[in-house]
């Protein structure tokens, strides 16, 4: 009795198999590991995928506008430094390596050339009233006549060219505090 349940069990999976089996293609087959079938597809010449998120345009302006924008804007993640000498120290070497053959040691100003508008004295005059974001938009992207620097230090860097300005915009202020 057993045996009969069990061949007929046999028999009633077999039909149920060759009858599942068919070879109308529109009907869906078995997918096994169907991963590239399922992943997200462009149609050639005809869709685009999305961006992944958090990537951005080639032509992204990343930064405000203007250095005046900048300067409502950005925030200088060294303004709270502990280690206020060390950015400066770093600050210094970085403006001795890219500043320096415009604006001169101290920069107060340089005239280059007889053609080429010297540079203004930024330790004094309408610059340390200016915000910290302003002199990072001018570094990255230069102005009028001030070429960019932006390819040259890296974002943490300018902001250690400008606690460098800073210091000098201090010790343009006592020296005149002084007489
Ligand atoms: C190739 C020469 C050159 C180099 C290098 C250079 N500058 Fe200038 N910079 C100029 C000239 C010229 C001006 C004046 C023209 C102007 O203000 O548009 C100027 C102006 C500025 C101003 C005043 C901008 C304004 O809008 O009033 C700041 C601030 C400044 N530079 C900072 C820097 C710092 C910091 C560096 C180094 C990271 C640097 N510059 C490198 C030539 C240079």
């Amino acid at each position: 009795m057993q045996r009969r349940r069990s061949i007929h069990l046999f028999v009633g999976a077999v039909v149920v198999l060759l009858v599942s089996c068919t070879n109308d293609p529109k009907q869906t087959k078995l997918l096994y590991m169907p991963d590239m079938a399922s992943g997200p597809m462009a149609k050639p010449q005809r869709s685009f995928l999305a961006p992944p998120l958090g990537s951005v345009a080639m032509d992204a302006i990343l930064y405000p506008k203007d250095a005046e924008e900048a300067g409502r804007l950005l925030e200088n993640p060294l303004a709270q430094t502990k280690d206020l000498a060390g950015v400066r120290r770093r600050g210094k070497y970085l403006y001795a390596q890219v500043c320096v053959t415009c604006h001169g040691d101290d920069a107060k100003g340089k005239r280059l050339h007889e053609d080429y508008p010297p540079t203004p004295d930024i330790t004094s005059g309408i610059y340390p009233a200016k915000a910290d974001g302003f002199f990072f938009h001018r570094i990255t992207f230069g102005s009028a006549v001030m070429p960019f620097q932006g390819d040259k230090l890296d974002p943490l860097e300018r902001w250690e060219v400008v606690m460098y300005l800073r210091e000098l915009q201090e010790l343009q202020e006592q020296s005149q505090a002084k007489g």
